[in-house]
């Protein structure tokens, strides 16, 4: 077990006032209605697309992990995010944070346990690095409504950013597609099933297909399979393209592939839906004829999930 991130991230029941059960509905119904920035954030996606070059720096920046896993916790809690995680607490959804489980630009993932024990992995959206900054300016930049919302503040962005990822989960699930279950979500702080146990992460693809991992052919089909069967439930049922699907974001547990990473999933009717599909489906084809499986090609994969011929 990984040591407790911060002493006084823990608090005591007496300390944490619970929330009524009418507070818990409100709480709840809150989590239904899109705020105002979710809308702002989906009209800028569909009218103003970034560039084609900025996807692709927007991922590379993505890549770029963190080397040192425990860099200062001060770093990412901010009084604000640190306010977050209580209130979580309080809600009784955390219970206790421990360490982390990947440090990366945008955003930080902890192993949690919830009040009743069960395994959480909290996703903490960074609201305080350059990058981020850098990241989501140049990304609604070339938008009329541009000046409008850096006044309300990029922070007010990214728990948007949080929200979304959080609603694209539940449209994945709903679409039988194995994710990890979404939990809660509050400003940064977006808390989710652990992919699993006692915080220790089950592997992503890119992982068991290192030499000491070997799997058989056979498991390695089985597996494409799944994957090309969840990419036509993303297309047909829960109309969305993910946008970064690869063997960094899928990860295997418990015999399946679980897809994850969902923040910038579109929808089929982004403008560059497409383009984000075709991409997709080229570095599946790669990934998977690398470890051993025939690979159908685009075309039979392209009209198989589209479903078009
Ligand atoms: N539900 C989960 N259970 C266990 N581990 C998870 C879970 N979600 C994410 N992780 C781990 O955290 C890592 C980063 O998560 P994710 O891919 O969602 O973030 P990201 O947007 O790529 O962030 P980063 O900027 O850190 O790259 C994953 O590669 C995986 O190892
Ligand atoms: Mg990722």
């Amino acid at each position: 077990m990984s040591k407790k991130v911060d002493e006084f991230v823990t608090k005591t029941e007496e300390e944490l006032e619970k929330p009524t059960e009418e507070e818990l509905e409100e709480l709840e119904k809150e989590l239904e209605e899109e705020t105002e920035e979710e809308e702002l954030l989906e009209e800028v996606e569909e009218k103003s697309p970034p560039p084609k070059e900025l996807v692709q720096k927007r991922k590379f920046l993505k890549r770029q992990k963190d080397k040192d896993m425990f860099e200062t916790v001060e770093e990412v809690f901010d009084t604000s995010t640190l306010m977050a995680v209580y209130e979580l607490m309080r809600r009784g959804v955390i219970g206790e944070l421990f360490g982390t489980i990947s440090a990366g630009k945008e955003a930080r993932v902890y192993c949690a346990k919830s009040p009743e024990g069960k395994d959480l992995a909290v996703k903490i959206y960074l609201t305080n690095t350059a990058e981020f900054r850098k990241g989501i300016r140049k990304y609604i930049l070339g938008d009329p409504r541009f000046e409008q919302i850096a006044n309300r503040g990029l922070r007010r962005l990214i728990y948007a950013w949080a929200r979304k990822e959080f609603r694209n989960l539940k449209r994945f699930a709903k679409a039988g597609i194995r994710v990890p279950e979404p939990i809660s979500v509050y400003k940064n702080v977006l808390v989710m099933e652990f992919i699993g146990e006692n915080c220790k992460r089950a592997p992503l693809l890119v992982e068991l297909a290192k030499p000491e991992n070997k799997l058989s052919t056979e498991e390695w089909q089985k597996i494409f399979d799944t994957v090309v069967d969840y990419m036509v439930k993303m297309y047909q049922k829960a109309k969305l393209v993910h946008a970064d699907l690869n063997e960094f974001n899928i990860m295997y547990w418990q015999g399946e592939p679980v897809i994850i990473d969902v923040s910038q999933a579109v929808p089929l009717s982004h403008p560059y839906a497409d383009e984000f599909l075709r991409h997709d489906i080229q570095q599946i084809r790669r990934f998977f004829s690398s470890v051993g499986v025939e690979v159908p090609s685009f075309a039979e994969l392209y009209s198989k999930i589209t479903g078009m011929e």
